[in-house]
């Protein structure tokens, strides 16, 4: 029984991470003319109202994108993340927030394919309404991990798996593994992001060596420590296996400027290779 509801958090500090790293990654991707295949395996709902009793019970997204929607002078890759979430949102208010699925849809081209599976029965539907008129975009009510098996190779040999599990469950950590070191076997070549909480008490490496010890090379790691006295999620971070060229060296220039702005005190971050080629 899946209890995790993306609308309670869209939009927050998390979610401006990795979306920030989301269009990074396809843009670079996106450099070359050839078809390329974005595969997503924990979907969500694809996009979120952020006026709906869900988002308004902590208003997460106030201290996510609340805190860049106002901000006048961003870095490059951050502003090209704004002007996409200004597409969502006409007007001056902040109302909607793209999830990962809605992103990528506006970025990918009419040669390009997206896979999207997603496990909650009562948010499949609304993926699946939200891309029914996109004949890019295939939608699957199924556990995305174990999908990755039948998807990959992609026909296209180039592109994007995103991993975005909620780990609400103690073992996901390690069929996240598992299933990154399947899915490598299989396409070696493909380009992975996997995204993980900083929990208080818990390793800046929360998947500790088991990712250095997998065999897999080109590593590299990247997180944001975003309140230290926070009791739950104190940051964020995320995997990138065989990141694009320079995607390292411009997390590296962005993600000062990132922390400054979503912190609660100090703050930290890390970028570094994990495993190198
Ligand atoms: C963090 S949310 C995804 C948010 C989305 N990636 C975004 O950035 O907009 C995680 C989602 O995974 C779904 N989920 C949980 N277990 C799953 C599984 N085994 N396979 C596919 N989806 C799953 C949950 O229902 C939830 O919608």
């Amino acid at each position: 029984m899946l209890s995790y509801r993306h609308s309670f958090h869209a939009g927050n500090a998390a979610d401006v991470f990795k979306h920030i790293a989301l269009v990074l990654l396809l843009r670079a991707l996106l450099r070359k003319e050839t078809p390329l295949c974005y595969l997503e395996t924990h979907a969500g709902a694809g996009r979120y109202d952020l006026g709906c009793a869900e988002a308004q019970k902590n208003r997460e997204y106030a201290d996510g994108i609340g805190r860049l929607w106002s901000q006048g002078q961003a870095p490059a890759p951050v502003a090209d993340y704004l002007a996409l979430i200004r597409q969502f949102n006409p007007g001056q208010a902040l109302n909607a927030y793209p999830g990962s699925p809605a992103i990528a849809q506006c970025l990918l081209r009419p040669q390009d394919r997206l896979v999207l599976c997603e496990l909650h029965n009562s948010e499949y539907p609304l993926l699946k309404r939200l891309f029914s008129t996109d004949d890019r975009v295939a939608v699957h009510h199924q556990d995305g991990l174990q999908a990755l098996k039948a998807f990959l190779p992609p026909r296209e040999n180039r592109g994007l798996v995103f991993i975005d599990p909620a780990y609400e469950l103690p073992q996901t950590w390690q069929q996240v593994v598992d299933s990154i070191q399947i899915a490598h076997r299989r396409w070696p070549n493909g380009s992975y992001a996997i995204w993980y909480p900083l929990i208080a008490g818990r390793s800046r490496q929360p998947f500790g060596t088991r990712l250095e010890h997998s065999g897999i090379r080109k590593i590299l790691r990247a997180d944001m420590l975003l309140n230290e006295n926070e009791r739950g999620m104190q940051g964020s971070g995320l995997i990138i296996v065989n990141p694009p060229w320079q995607v390292k060296e411009t997390l590296e220039a962005l993600l000062p400027w990132l922390v400054r702005i979503l912190a609660v005190g100090q703050g930290a971050y890390t970028v570094d290779w994990l495993v190198e080629e």
